[in-house]
């Protein structure tokens, strides 16, 4: 795809050169890094003590169960597996599981829920305008922009503070017309670790209403916060308060299964028979852009949802994920004043306040690597190489 729109190629040979997502870049130039102490803080994969991303016990449990009991690979359609989007409905949405006006639907992982969600809203509205708090997931507007709609950025956070620029949001929000899109984090957030406090939630929310805005809710780190529940704290606020809502949700970190690309999208309208409709444009866009989603990891999730003793083993695990990581950032945030925030944040990632000048130091010297930005992932490194990343990072810092 291009990714310059200004530049028409009119052959293969004139496609112009493509500027690589950054976190995909960054992804091959760890692995190319000959150092063994070299620190791969890049991309948001957890990892243990050890460094390791392994499957969860209960995913090697279920998946033996697929292997064993999966009686054909025929197709399903491009809804996927519909009882897999029925057993997230609690997961996801706590007290809303039985409001019949919201769908869902199976996606190739959350990446696929959030293009399947824009297409939705391009269908729905080719001018919609969609608001969007930078900085953000780098993948968050090419894929906007794909589905042919406009961006408003505003700025989201006070780096040099470590803060959400919450009144700059609200002024940015309070400009929406009618039908335009408010993109939010559901949690975890992603670049910044910066999440809405409830009163936040609750004032952002009663603008969206008062504005008729429709709330595009990314989630795709739910349990990796506070809890499951709690993580969906500001979803459901917004599921209480708004008729129209879009949210994309990921499995790929809960149940460690990133490239089996496990996720969904639902939305909710005022009523069951328009969100029926919505939701056959939307199985439209899906069959045209991928037909069906994979099925593997979804079944797997499915039999661990489906069943009681394994879904209590997933709380378990998911709960030493989430442990670690919120370990691992009381322990960076002792370590320096001006690391202090990183205890106060959630999820994966945190951004630290230097220059990508002093990024690419750190890579360079210390073969330690992060996002340019500064955003580093929390639980990237493994216990032993944790003092190293702190002493290179307050280096930085106080140099
Ligand atoms: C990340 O932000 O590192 C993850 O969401 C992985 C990705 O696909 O970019």
């Amino acid at each position: 795809m291009l990714d310059r729109p200004d530049v028409k190629a009119r052959s293969l040979a004139d496609l112009p050169p493509v500027e690589s997502d950054s976190l995909l870049a960054l992804i091959a130039l760890a692995a190319a890094d000959p150092r063994a102490e070299k620190i791969d803080v890049g991309v948001g994969v957890y990892r243990d003590g050890a460094g390791r991303t392994p499957i969860l016990q209960v995913i090697k449990q279920a998946e033996r169960r697929l292997v064993d009991t999966q009686v054909s690979k025929s197709y399903l359609g491009s809804a996927g597996d519909k009882r897999f989007a029925e057993l997230l409905r609690p997961i996801l949405l706590g007290e809303h599981a039985y409001d019949e006006r919201i769908l869902g639907v199976q996606t190739p992982g959350g990446t696929g829920a959030v293009r399947l969600g824009m297409e939705l809203i391009a269908t729905a509205n080719p001018d919609a305008r969609v608001f969007v708090g930078t900085p953000t997931w780098p993948n968050h507007p090419p894929m906007i922009r794909a589905s042919g709609l406009e961006i408003v950025e505003y700025s989201y956070y006070e780096r040099a503070q470590s803060i959400v620029r919450f009144d700059a949001m609200m002024e940015a929000l309070s400009t929406g017309r009618p039908g335009d899109v408010a993109l939010l984090h559901g949690c975890c957030h992603n670049p910044t670790g910066a999440d809405l406090d409830h009163e936040q939630w609750a004032k952002v929310t009663r603008l969206i209403v008062e504005r008729e805005l429709i709330p595009f809710v990314d989630i795709a780190y739910q349990g990796f916060g506070l809890g499951l529940s709690e993580d969906a704290h500001g979803l459901r606020g917004i599921l209480s308060a708004c008729d129209e809502v879009v949210i994309a949700q990921s499995c790929d970190k809960n149940f460690s299964v990133y490239r089996d690309r496990v996720g969904s999208l639902f939305l909710k309208t005022g009523s069951r028979e328009a969100s029926e409709t919505a939701m056959a444009h939307v199985y439209q866009r899906a069959r045209e852009m991928w037909s069906m989603p994979p099925d593997h990891g979804a079944a797997a999730v499915h039999i661990i949802l489906e069943d009681d003793q394994l879904r209590a083993q997933w709380h378990v695990e998911l709960a030493e994920m989430r442990d670690r990581i919120n370990s691992v950032r009381r322990r960076i945030a002792s370590a320096h004043p001006r690391l202090a925030f990183i205890g106060g944040q959630y999820g994966m990632f945190s951004m630290l306040p230097i220059s990508k000048e002093q990024v690419l130091g750190l890579r360079e010297n210390y073969g330690i690597y992060m996002a340019d930005s500064g955003r580093f992932n929390v639980v990237g490194m493994s216990d032993e190489q944790i003092d190293r990343f702190i002493e290179a990072v307050a280096e930085c810092l106080d140099g």
